[in-house]
């Protein structure tokens, strides 16, 4: 069985790393989320709250497991029992920052492979962090993450 770790912060989900998730569920036999628990980082949403994010998007979607982690990338892929990882690439920007951090994970565990997807040129623009910044000034937040958590966004904000 082909399983296949995809990382991130997810702070939260956008439509961007759904579009990855929904595509790689078709790749490999199963897709464990990997949510990135950084104490280091002051995120919006707790790891355990972006994870329940991903959950409720990604109901349709049978063979995915979503799972907090923190510590090493390639530590929690053999946990998991997977041999890839997947990373999306935007533009060129994404490029050197992924280029450094597959070497660097090549250069800890060389049983993992990276293998990178290109995002859909509709969602190349979107970010987690633009989305945190388009919410904060209550502009318009339909397209750039899933419906079901507009609503939980704004709460977030309104706190
Ligand atoms: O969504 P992000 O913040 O761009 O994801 C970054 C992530 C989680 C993939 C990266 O920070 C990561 O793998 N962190 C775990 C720590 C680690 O393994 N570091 C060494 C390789 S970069």
């Amino acid at each position: 069985m082909r399983i296949a770790v995809y990382p991130g912060s997810f702070d939260p989900i956008t439509n961007g790393h759904l579009d990855i998730i929904e595509r790689a569920s078709k790749v490999y036999d199963k897709v464990v989320i990997g949510v990135l628990n950084n104490s280091s980082k002051q995120p919006l949403f707790a790891a355990e709250e972006r994870a329940n994010l991903i959950r409720r998007v990604t109901i349709h979607i049978p063979n995915i497991e979503v799972d907090t982690f923190s510590g090493l990338l390639v530590d929690f892929a053999q946990a998991k029992n997977a041999t890839v990882i997947v990373k999306g690439l935007r533009t060129v920007a994404d490029f050197e920052y992924e280029f450094q951090m597959a070497l660097l994970n090549k250069a800890l565990n060389p049983d993992f492979e990276t293998m990178f997807m290109m995002t859909d040129t509709k969602y190349s623009y979107i970010s987690s962090s633009m989305i945190k910044e388009v919410a904060k000034y209550n502009g318009r937040l339909e397209g750039l993450v899933p419906n079901e958590i507009i609503g939980i966004i704004r709460d977030k904000f309104s706190d």
